[in-house]
């Protein structure tokens, strides 16, 4: 059968790059794809993104099922578009994606349903939301309502830094329409985790847990950015975390959407901050919800992956995830991003890609802003590539991901030295 994948991604030349292994599958077509996916075994680029054409195309070629890679497309309506043409496609509609596309939406949606997640209030008014700011006081997070492109969060140390982001968004308009609301919201400490979950409306599948580093420097400093690096398992999702988030989490937000008639179906990532104390009682609050694996999640996640994921998409696709399993590698996989220079203000593009590492079954090197221009692979965005390694300890993973980055060059790259660090000490205990 063929497969459509739909973004250009790292985390779509991974789903595409797994999907491809089933030998079920004749071509996943990657729209629009990247450098990667140009030269991947039975993939194949596919040069649109417009919604209609995107159908017509699905139609044409019987395509057997769609995946959704980015938010955009999902906020856009692609899957009410998919759908309405009789066409199979995995994600959440544009309604339900608003649990995603506006972090107003999400905050009312899960204090209505007692799902944990920081006090906050939303402002249209730049006056009112500063009174607020200095009546909480800093550390304070103010978030643009719609979508920023990663970039609508500011973790505010100071009241002035917070003061500032209230003038950027509502009164110059920095991010246009995505911020025409503002949430300012108590800012949790703890440690993050990637929480990502298979639905098809009414069952669950979770995938394996995952951390991803926001930061850009090492030791978690510097701006926030899409994400520096992932690994696979998280070890501080500990058995009972893993229930209580399956509890306190996703299932009322399943419940809640089925309750309020929007029944959820894709893949849903709950990023979650994790308190100190013990597992029992330590506490859990929802960070943000997104409707589509992470990025770099995925592509440590994708790696461990050891069944035919056509099978659970065509489950997921039929309602039937409650019959559904994955088999996971037990082994660590980390994805190291390796970056443009200037990013992610102001990415630098069109540097050449001069050298890659030899792709093996353990370590491959996972594309994302990579384009073939005249023959010569070069970079087009931001995040540039992911070299992703597996290995049975985090240590191991960890150096043979850096051994492969050592053989990588482009002018300008920048990554971390430190992927995979919170997951050391609490591996090896
Ligand atoms: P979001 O897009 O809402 O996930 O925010 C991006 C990043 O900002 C998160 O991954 C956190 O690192 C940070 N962040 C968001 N909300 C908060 C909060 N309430 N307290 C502390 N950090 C936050
Ligand atoms: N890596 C974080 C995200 O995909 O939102």
């Amino acid at each position: 059968m063929k497969l459509l994948v739909i973004g250009s991604g790292g985390r779509e030349h991974a789903l595409a790059w797994r999907l491809a292994q089933s030998n079920r599958v004749q071509t996943v077509y990657v729209a629009p794809g990247n450098g990667g996916t140009a030269n991947a075994e039975r993939v194949q680029n596919l040069d649109i993104t417009d919604i209609p054409a995107l159908v017509e195309f699905a139609t044409r070629e019987k395509i057997g099922f769609t995946v959704v890679g980015p938010e955009a497309p999902l906020a856009a309506g692609v899957v009410d578009a998919f759908r309405l043409a009789g066409l199979k496609i995995f994600g959440p509609t544009q309604a339900a994606a608003q649990l995603e596309s506006s972090k107003d939406y999400a905050k009312a949606f899960m204090v209505r349903h007692n799902i944990p997640t920081a006090a906050y209030q939303t402002f249209t008014d730049a006056q009112a939301a500063k009174d607020y700011i200095r009546q909480q006081g800093a550390p304070i997070v103010v978030k643009a309502d719609g979508l920023a492109a990663g970039k609508g969060v500011i973790v505010a140390t100071t009241l002035e830094e917070a003061l500032q982001a209230i003038d950027d968004i509502l009164d110059d308009g920095m991010f246009g329409q995505a911020g025409a609301r503002v949430v300012v919201e108590e800012c949790l400490v703890g440690e993050e985790a990637s929480f990502i979950v298979m639905c098809d409306g009414k069952n669950v599948l979770p995938m394996a847990t995952s951390q991803d580093h926001k930061r850009l420097k090492d030791h978690d400093l510097g701006p926030n950015t899409g994400g520096m690096g992932a690994y696979s398992p998280a070890p501080i999702v500990s058995p009972t975390l893993h229930n209580r988030i399956m509890r306190e989490v996703i299932q009322p937000t399943m419940n809640g959407m089925a309750k309020e008639g929007l029944p959820y179906s894709g893949f849903l990532y709950a990023g979650v901050m994790i308190g100190d104390g013990p597992d029992a009682t330590r506490p859990i609050k929802v960070l943000e919800y997104n409707c589509r694996m992470g990025d770099p999640e995925t592509q440590p996640i994708m790696m461990r992956v050891k069944s035919d994921l056509v099978d659970v998409f065509e489950a997921a696709l039929a309602g039937r995830l409650d019959q559904a399993t994955i088999e996971w590698d037990r082994r660590t996989a980390i994805g190291v991003v390796l970056a443009a220079h200037g990013y992610p203000e102001n990415p630098r593009t069109g540097d050449t890609i001069t050298q890659l590492a030899q792709d093996t079954t353990e370590c491959i090197t996972f594309h994302a802003g990579t384009n073939i221009l005249d023959g010569n692979l070069q970079t087009t965005g931001g995040r540039v590539l992911c070299v992703t390694a597996m290995s049975d300890s985090i240590r191991r993973a960890q150096e043979a991901a850096y051994r492969a980055i050592a053989q990588t060059h482009f002018d300008g790259k920048q990554f971390r030295t430190d992927i995979g660090w919170r997951a050391i000490p609490n591996a090896e205990s």
